[in-house]
């Protein structure tokens, strides 16, 4: 195969995960994975082998890609660290940060008052891929941010550990979550570029030979 990440091992993770609290009822976030799919389309179109991890999300499986459904955020640690080593991890997932203590097995039934819901902290993938050992060339990481974008990315890009971040705002018009466009800004130590607007699978491309010039 040709193309700037011919024989490269890509491990990318896409969508929301869902925290099931009992059989019907989930906790969730607005992520509608089609940045991280487009990040798996586009590395194989450079020419590598690809395997998506992705959330419950109602998309399209990118061709040449190998996809891998999970659930919850232990699903995905799961499947990521299954698959390692890779040569490239870009971990897209807007994985919760948070699941239920407790998943009841039937139906939680209303009370008649207040109800507390005990929550517990999931395992920062992407941190624990950075500090493996098997860790990947390269560790990208994503920052959803509603302020302060560059020196919480920054933040995030030194604490995890990682080789390059890509911040995108989120809860503005016309980028973040639901949307087809996106504008990302994209920190690396010693570097920065600012990518879009525009459209989810161009800024894809871009991220994608940002990351090849960052593996040569
Ligand atoms: N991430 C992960 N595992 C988690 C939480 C987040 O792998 N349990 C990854 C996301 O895929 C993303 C990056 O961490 O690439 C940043 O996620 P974000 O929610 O922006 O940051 P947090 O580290 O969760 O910090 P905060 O929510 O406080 O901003």
């Amino acid at each position: 195969m040709s193309g700037a990440l011919a024989n490269r091992r890509v491990l990318v993770t896409a969508g929301p995960t869902y925290e099931d609290i009992d059989p019907v009822r989930f906790i969730g976030n607005r992520s509608s994975g089609k940045m991280g799919f487009a990040i798996a389309e586009a590395a194989a179109a450079r020419g590598a082998s690809v395997v998506l991890v992705a959330g419950p999300v109602s998309l399209a499986t990118p061709a040449g890609v190998e996809r891998v459904d999970v659930r919850s955020a232990a699903q995905m640690r799961e499947a990521v660290l299954a698959r390692l080593p890779v040569d490239v991890y870009i971990s897209a997932a807007a994985v919760a940060d948070y699941t239920p203590a407790d998943t009841a097995e039937q139906k939680i039934k209303k009370g008649a008052g207040a109800m507390t819901l005990e929550l517990v902290p999931t395992v920062d993938i992407l941190a624990e891929v950075a500090a493996h050992g098997q860790r990947p060339h390269l560790v990208v990481g994503f920052a959803a941010e509603t302020s302060d974008v560059g020196r919480n990315a920054r933040g995030k890009l030194e604490a995890k550990g990682l080789d390059m971040i890509a911040a995108n705002r989120v809860g503005v018009a016309g980028s973040g979550f639901e949307s087809d466009d996106n504008a990302l800004s994209v920190y690396w130590p010693g570097g920065a570029r600012e990518l879009g607007p525009g459209p989810k699978t161009r800024l894809a491309g871009e991220l994608l030979d940002l990351v090849s010039l960052r593996l040569a």
